[in-house]
């Protein structure tokens, strides 16, 4: 009996990219790691942006295509940012995987387009997920936007949903072409991680203050998300 057997390697590079307020058109962070992937033509975008963003920054879709609209030359939105709801609930379901993936289809994104999700981890999770299995593959962008995800799934590897009372059952592991990570955090949610970990009777972490926490102590200062903490007083300016 013969057999072939071999071995190969699949390599993979990740950028992660420092900014903040990556939706002024000012800003060509966001511009310059899209074109990247160049064609020649505009890049077709899909957002999928996290529900309560969306809430407490009103303005934030309009500024989103914005963006877009300033670079057309390089960008294409090619719908308005797609609203879904975010935290772990998102999770529980194949719902929103599909609701993405159906837009894919509608606006006929390939390969060389981009996904890119706004939100918090839960919400990344399943816009990565959408992504790495419509086409097999379609460029993701992470976008986060609460304390943990900026400092965890914001630039992680994995994507998935829940499945059978199990978290996580259902995905892959799937680097985004980019994720984009704020150097100082001051999200509704940091400012509520911060709360509880200056609580002095309090001697329990929740589970996210405590990744949060593991994954800051091991970034340098100038990226972490505590570099300025305990905050007194939340930072009203806060935009994504
Ligand atoms: N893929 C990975 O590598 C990886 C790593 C760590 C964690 N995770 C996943 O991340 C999830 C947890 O993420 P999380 O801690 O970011 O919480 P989350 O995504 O559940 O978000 C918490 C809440 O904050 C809201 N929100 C998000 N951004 C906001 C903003 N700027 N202003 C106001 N509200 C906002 C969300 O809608 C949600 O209701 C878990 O499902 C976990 O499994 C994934």
């Amino acid at each position: 009996m013969s057999m072939i057997r071999r071995t190969f390697q699949v390599s993979y590079e990740l950028q992660v990219q420092f900014t903040k307020n990556v939706f002024e058109p000012t800003n060509l962070v966001l511009k310059t790691v899209l074109d990247q992937g160049g064609n020649g033509r505009p890049h077709k975008t899909i957002v999928i942006l996290d529900e309560a963003l969306a809430s407490t920054q009103p303005d934030i879709s309009r500024r989103i295509e914005t963006y877009f609209e300033t670079h057309s030359e390089q960008l294409q939105l090619v719908c308005p940012p797609i609203i879904i709801e975010g935290g772990e609930r998102t999770k529980n379901s194949y719902f929103h995987v599909s609701e993405i993936h159906s837009h894919l289809d509608r606006y006929h994104i390939d390969r060389h387009s981009y996904v890119i999700g706004v939100g918090g981890g839960a919400l990344l999770d399943v816009a990565g997920l959408a992504a790495a299995t419509a086409h097999r593959g379609v460029r993701h962008v992470r976008i986060p936007t609460t304390t943990l995800s900026q400092a965890d799934s914001g630039v992680g590897v994995k994507n998935g949903i829940n499945a059978f009372g199990k978290k996580n059952f259902i995905g892959t592991f799937a680097p985004p072409f980019a994720g984009s990570f704020r150097s100082t955090s001051k999200s509704p949610r940091s400012r509520l991680l911060n709360c509880n970990l200056n609580k002095r009777r309090s001697r329990k972490l929740t589970p996210q203050a405590a990744a949060t926490l593991s994954m800051s102590l091991a970034k340098p200062c100038a990226t972490n998300p505590f570099a300025s903490w305990p905050q007194e007083t939340p930072d009203k300016s806060f935009r994504i």
